[in-house]
C-alpha cells in the first residue's frame, strides 16, 4: 500500500475525534457515536483509495453510514477498512480515559470479516509471541507468557474488561499473584499496551467485541506481538454467523493470521479522550489539538502525531467549537 495513504487515515480518525468531542461528558453515547461516524465517512470521501467496510456501524438496513459493504473513498487500490468510529462511547459519556477513534485498512482480503458478537481473546507482545494457546487454561497461560518473558508469574501485569465472564481468569490470576489491571470499557488500546511494553502490561485476556479483536489485531501484527481469538455466538443466529463465515467449528481458535492475513495492514487511531497511549482532544483558543498513532505492517513502524486544527482554516464539517 501507498505509504503516503496512511497520513490521509490519520485525517480520518482526527475528524471522528473532533466531530464528536463535544460530547464527551454530557452522557450521550448513542450522539457522540453519530457524530464521530458522520465526521469518518465525509473524510473518507476525499481519500484516494476504493475502500470496503469491512467491519462497520453494521448491516446496510441498520445503519445509515459505514455500513458493512459500503464503498468509501473517491478512487484508488482496493483496501478492506475495519472502522470503529468511536471505540468507547460510554467513556466518552462520562468524560472516563481511554476512548479513541480508530480504524484497520489492509489490501483487499487482509481483515477477517468479524460479525457483531463476542470474542475470546489472548494477546502478548513480541517477547512472549508463540506462549498462548486459547485452548489451554488461564493459569497454563499466565505461567507460559511469564516463562517466556523470564519473569515470575507475581511480576507479571494481566489487563481484562472487568466482568463477571471473567472471574475465572481473575481466579487463575490471584493463584499465581499476577497482578490484575481492570478496565470498565474499550479494550483496544489495553491490547496494544502488550505490545509497546512501557505500561508494564504483560498479556491481556478476556471477551470482548469481535470487531474491535479484529482492529487490534491489525496493530498488533504491526507491532510484532501475538494475538489469538475465539468467536463467541450467544445464539443461533450468531452461531449461523460464524458458518456463513466458512468457520465449521465454532470453537476454532483464530491465529493472529486468520485475524489479520494481511501483509500490510496499517493501524490508526486518534485519542477522545486522555488515555495510556493517547492524549485525549484539547481544545486552546485558536486550535483543536489530536493526538494519533499510526502503524505500518511492512515496516513496523509506529508513530505519534500532534496536530493543531485551526478553527477558522477546517473545512465546515469538523465542528470543532
Ligand atoms: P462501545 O461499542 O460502547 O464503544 O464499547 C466497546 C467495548 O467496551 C469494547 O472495547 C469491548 O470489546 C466491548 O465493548 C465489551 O463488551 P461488553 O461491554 O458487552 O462487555
Amino acid at each position: 500500500m501507498d505509504r503516503n495513504l496512511v497520513m490521509e487515515f490519520a485525517r480520518v480518525t482526527e475528524a471522528a475525534a473532533i466531530n464528536c468531542a463535544h460530547w464527551i461528558g454530557k452522557g450521550e453515547k448513542n450522539l457522540a457515536d453519530g457524530a464521530a461516524v458522520e465526521a469518518m465517512r465525509k473524510m473518507f470521501d476525499t481519500v484516494a483509495i476504493n475502500g470496503t467496510v469491512v467491519i462497520g456501524e453494521g448491516e446496510m438496513d441498520e445503519a445509515p453510514m459505514l455500513y458493512i459493504g459500503e464503498k468509501v473513498g473517491c478512487g484508488g487500490p482496493a483496501v478492506d477498512i475495519a472502522v470503529d468510529p468511536l471505540e468507547g462511547t460510554n467513556l466518552t459519556a462520562k468524560n472516563m480515559n481511554g476512548a479513541i477513534a480508530v480504524m484497520a485498512v489492509a489490501e483487499a482480503g487482509g481483515l477477517l470479516h468479524a460479525p457483531d458478537m463476542y470474542m475470546d481473546k489472548i494477546v502478548v507482545g513480541p517477547k512472549a509471541k508463540g506462549a498462548i494457546d486459547l485452548n489451554k487454561s488461564p493459569k497454563e497461560n499466565m505461567i507460559n507468557v511469564a516463562k517466556a518473558l523470564g519473569k515470575d508469574t507475581s511480576e507479571m501485569t494481566i489487563v481484562l474488561l472487568d466482568r463477571e465472564r471473567h472471574k475465572h481468569i481473575v481466579e487463575a490470576a490471584r493463584s499465581l499473584c499476577v497482578r490484575c489491571k481492570f478496565i470498565t470499557d474499550g479494550d483496544v488500546s489495553p491490547v496494544i499496551a502488550t505490545s509497546f511494553g512501557t505500561e508494564g502490561i504483560d498479556m491481556m485476556m478476556g471477551i470482548g467485541g469481535a470487531p474491535e479483536g479484529v482492529i487490534a489485531a491489525a496493530a498488533i501484527k504491526c507491532m510484532g506481538g501475538d494475538m489469538q481469538g475465539r468467536l463467541v455466538p450467544e445464539n443461533e443466529e450468531e452461531v449461523k454467523r460464524v458458518h456463513d463465515m466458512g468457520i465449521e467449528d465454532i470453537n476454532k481458535v483464530l491465529m493472529l493470521e486468520d485475524l489479520v492475513p494481511a501483509e500490510d495492514p496499517i493501524f490508526v487511531a486518534t485519542g477522545v479522550t486522555n488515555g495510556d497511549m493517547l492524549r485525549g482532544i484539547r481544545f486552546t483558543e485558536k486550535h483543536a489539538i489530536t493526538h494519533t498513532v499510526i502503524m505500518r505492517g511492512l515496516t513496523g513502524t509506529v508513530r505519534f502525531v500532534e496536530a493543531y486544527h485551526d478553527y477558522e482554516r477546517k473545512p465546515k464539517y469538523i465542528k470543532i467549537k
